[in-house]
């Protein structure tokens, strides 16, 4: 019986009076199964030998057990030989007599472990040698890691190793749509424990986990990859219909390039381009565009220009993009501007402009085009005979040359340019197949050539002859004529098209425009708006001296040979590094010329290691940078492009960019050599607006001043300076636009012109007035856009004239056409210096009423300046009026707790605007 009474089986054996005893019980034949090593738990009684009397030689209390492994599972004869003894056992208790009256049983369990057994099976024996011992049970077992799930991958029932310090490597199977990773692991430990997890699975595309299982994406879900990720919603313009999708299919019209993730919206071509407009010289077409009002939400757009000539009869049209010259090419352009050369005579040629993105060719709806036809009526240029020099004097040097002998033609002029030997080259025209060029200096070598110039544009140049001139006399330098033309006109997908003809040199062109009907009273009555802009002359020659876009050179060194010089390199002397550019260092250094004093010259250069592009980008800015002379715009000298490094030489100007200059010398200048300063850049500007040259990134970084104060406006460069000036951003259409500086048309839609570098140029002024403060400070450019189209301005600066600061209104306003132009800005500066009382900060000088917004509280006020949180300072201060604010100064401004220089200046500066502000309103007749 039990502890509980209950009657259980015993091997029981009690010969403790008998000496030697040897008895012996034996197990069945038991199978091993996957067991490396077994465990014998062994439950019994034992009598204590002291708690029998007469026993003390023959009583034992402890027994052995035995083991005995075969393959075969019969029974045989029991041969106690063969076995292997395990351990001898002993009780941790054993029982009295006097338990056996009280029934107490004093059970014992004792644990072995055998292995590592090889066999199929095995037998268990136990020896008795005399004990008095009752075997209540025997539980043979094994260990093993049980069948598991772990990182979505199953792991089978695994044995652990004899040799415990070991663990048993397993991999798992991934579970149904799961996919491995890494590989999924688990060890095994001897005690049947799982341990170090390693690897997983993921689940399938089309499968999520939910729950340690992979389940199907629900209808409107997706799921593209493998991945320990959730099934998403559909991309815009896209949707799955049933369980488990890895793509969502594109709604009608829409489309998916062979390119595109799955994880992309759908998508659909672009509108047509849009505000189609034309730039015309005499050989050469530019068009420009914008872009289309709908990208199909896409950001791979291009444009495909394609061309039809036609002849007289509608259908005689037939494709001219391979006759004709595009720059940069026809198709796949980037840029929304292409520039066309190499016209045919008597043609009609149409322009037709389509956008593209990625999935313009998947879709199958008609595509929508911006068109314009050109007609050119005349032929094509003829080239000038050998030309020769008829007579030289010291000033003069008469030349004559061969007409063309294509006589058809009508030949307008021939346009000769010469240049002094190792100069910069001018220009000059006559109808007649001859010339005297004089103003040249007395024994000088001069080069010479000619070419034509007819109604279908210019000849090639003649080969280079060089004349000298003879003896003494002044030098006098002339200039260069040549004309070009701009148009522009909105277009848009409408239905009306829209006629208009200008004539530039006899080369004719129709302009046709598809515009939306809404537009066409417009066009009618603004068609002068299709006019060429009215040509202003400058220097001693008729005719406009004009920019020629370095880019619209089919090979971009005729552009550098036409607008530079080469130097030799030995003329050059570097002598310390003054910068960075992006090309490569900047440095300064002294260039000599033979007959002339030594100069000092910066010194670009073109790092090792270019590209082809790299060489062409960095040398435009000379090509533009060539084609100026005007004292405020920087000089270039030369270029060295034959031999390297590659560098471009300019005038060296003392001081360094005019920001910096302005920042070290805080306070330091009177208003008038300030405004000397300003009028400077003004007339660096008006020279570059009348030679059609926008400059786009006029700011004071980059003006240069020499030790006379005297500015100089520099880097050139076309669009692409911006790609090097740390303050461009890209604005959310794409371009790299340096917000604080640029006109709203400009960040918006990229309407660049010389009223967009008014408004930089006020800009500039207020660098200027305020000794290189940032331009709204630390606003973020998003904050600036929207405050300067919700209407907020400058305010002038500490210390600024109200002219000036009305001024910078002036070229603020949102209206370009409003925004003065650059000659009217040198006309009014030049009248404040005259008249140095103008500049007193007194309100009520000439130029337009200040139109500021009135603040009615210290809290509005401090919130339009982002100053709020000084608002507790002037409160406690007892500033709680406008008026009493007005009267502060920076001293005041300390004393209440503004800490931050910054904020000093910009609160003093803005008191300041409010102080004029309710001084006008007094004046006006208001109270505040
Ligand atoms: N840094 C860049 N160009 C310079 C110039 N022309 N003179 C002085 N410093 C310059």
């Amino acid at each position: 019986m039990d502890e509980h009474n209950r009657p259980i089986h015993t091997f029981q054996v009690c010969n403790v009076m008998e000496p030697n005893q040897n008895n012996w019980l034996r197990s069945n034949w038991i199978s091993r199964q996957a067991a490396q090593k077994i465990y014998v738990e062994l439950r019994f009684t034992l009598r204590d030998c002291n708690s029998i009397p007469w026993v003390s030689g023959t009583c034992k209390e402890t027994f052995n057990l035995f083991y005995h492994e075969t393959d075969e599972a019969h029974s045989v004869k029991f041969k106690p030989q063969q076995y292997t003894k395990i351990d001898t056992i002993a009780a941790d208790e054993s029982f009295t007599q006097m338990d056996l009256g009280d029934r107490i049983l004093k059970l014992n369990t004792e644990v072995r472990e055998v292995g590592p057994m090889t066999r199929k099976g095995f037998y268990l024996a136990f020896q008795d040698i005399g004990a008095c011992i009752a075997l209540v049970s025997v539980r043979i077992y094994y260990k093993k890691c049980p069948f598991t799930l772990r990182n979505l991958a199953s792991f089978p029932d695994t044995v652990p190793r004899v040799d415990s310090s070991s663990l048993v490597e397993v991999r798992g199977a991934c579970i149904d749509h799961a996919e491995e990773r890494d590989t999924p692991k688990l060890f095994c430990g001897a005690d049947g424990d799982w341990l170090v997890p390693l690897g997983r699975c993921v689940c399938s595309i089309a499968y999520e986990e939910i729950d340690g299982s992979c389940t199907a994406c629900h209808p409107g879900f997706y799921k593209a990859y493998a991945g320990n990720i959730r099934c998403s919603k559909c991309p815009p313009h896209s949707f799955s219909y049933g369980e488990g999708a890895a793509i969502c299919h594109c709604e009608t019209g829409f489309f998916r390039a062979e390119s595109d993730p799955p994880t992309m919206a759908c998508t659909r071509p672009p509108s047509p381009p849009r505000n189609l407009m034309f730039n015309l010289n005499d050989t050469c077409l530019m068009l420009e565009w914008s872009h289309p009002s709908d990208t199909g939400g896409r950001r791979d757009l291009t444009y495909n220009v394609q061309c039809k000539r036609c002849g007289p009869e509608p259908d005689q049209c037939q494709f001219c993009e391979e006759e004709l010259r595009f720059l940069p090419r026809p198709l796949g352009l980037t840029d929304a501007t292409v520039t066309i050369m190499d016209f045919s005579a008597h043609a009609n040629y149409t322009f037709e402009i389509e956008s593209l993105n990625g999935v313009s060719d998947i879709s199958s709806f008609p595509r929508q085009v911006a068109i314009i036809t050109v007609s050119t009526d005349q032929g094509g240029p003829s080239l000038v005979g050998s030309l020769k020099k008829d007579w030289a004097s010291p000033n003069s040097i008469a030349l004559s040359w061969q007409q063309p002998e294509q006589t058809t033609m009508l030949i307008l002029d021939y346009e000769i340019k010469y240049y002094e030997k190792q100069l910069s080259y001018s220009s000059t025209r006559t109808k007649a197949p001859s010339v005297i060029i004089s103003g040249l200096k007395p024994a000088t070598w001069y080069v010479f050539c000619v070419r034509t110039r007819s109604p279908a544009g210019y000849s090639s140049y003649t080969p280079k002859y060089e004349y000298k001139t003879t003896g003494d006399c002044k030098y006098l330098r002339p200039s260069t004529a040549l004309v070009t033309g701009l148009g522009y006109i909105s277009s848009d997908q409408g239905q009306v098209l829209v006629i208009v003809t200008a004539a530039v040199g006899g080369f004719t062109l129709l302009v046709l425009l598809i515009v939306p009907s809404s537009l066409v009273k417009i066009l009618k009555t603004h068609s002068q708006c299709l006019c060429f802009f009215p040509s202003v002359p400058t220097g001693p020659f008729p005719g406009i001296k004009t920019y020629v876009d370095p880019d619209t050179y089919e090979d971009p060194t005729q552009a550098i040979h036409e607008f530079t010089k080469e130097i030799d390199p030995s003329r050059i002397r570097i002598e310390r590094v003054i910068g960075a550019g992006e090309f490569g260092e900047v440095c300064s250094g002294r260039l000599r010329t033979p007959g002339k004093k030594e100069i000092a010259v910066a010194i670009k250069t073109l790092k090792g290691g270019y590209v082809e592009r790299q060489r062409r980008d960095f040398l435009r800015e000379a090509s533009i940078m060539g084609q100026f002379d005007h004292p405020n715009i920087i000089r270039l000298e030369g270029v060295v492009t034959k031999s390297k490094p590659v560098m471009i030489v300019v005038e060296y100007v003392e001081n360094g960019s005019l920001d910096s200059f302005l920042r070290q010398h805080d306070g330091h200048f009177t208003v008038i050599q300030l405004v000397g300063m300003l009028r400077g850049i003004a007339s660096g500007m008006k020279y570059l607006s009348d030679m059609g040259y926008v400059h786009r990134d006029l700011a004071a970084r980059n003006i240069l001043v020499n030790s006379n104060l005297v500015c100089k406006v520099s880097d050139f460069g076309l669009s692409r300076v911006l790609e090097d000036d740390p303050e461009a951003a890209y604005t959310t259409t794409g371009g790299k636009i340096p917000i604080r500086w640029t006109a709203p048309e400009a960040i918006s839609y990229r309407k660049f012109s010389s009223a967009s570098d008014a408004w930089s140029y006020g800009i500039v002024m207020w660098e200027v007035m305020s000794y290189g403060e940032r331009p709204y400070w630390e606003m973020s450019n998003q904050d600036v856009i929207l405050s300067i189209e919700e209407g907020y301005r400058l305010p002038a600066p500490m210390g600024c004239p109200v002219a000036l600061h009305q001024l910078m209104l002036h070229c603020w306003q949102k209206e370009r056409s409003h925004r003065p132009k650059f000659t009217d800005v040198v006309t009014f500066l030049d009248k404040l210096i005259r008249n140095p009382s103008s500049l007193l900060c007194s309100p009520g000088s000439p130029g337009e009423e200040m139109d500021y917004p009135m603040f009615i509280s210290i809290g509005d006020w401090l919130d339009s300046i982002k100053m709020t949180q000084y608002k507790s300072n002037f409160m406690a201060a007892g500033y709680n009026t406008l008026d009493s604010v007005a009267r502060m100064n920076i001293e005041d401004v300390r004393r209440i707790g503004v800490e931050l220089i910054g904020h000093q200046r910009r609160i003093t500066s803005s008191v300041q605007t409010l102080r004029l502000q309710l001084l006008h309103e007094q004046e006006k007749g208001f109270h505040v």
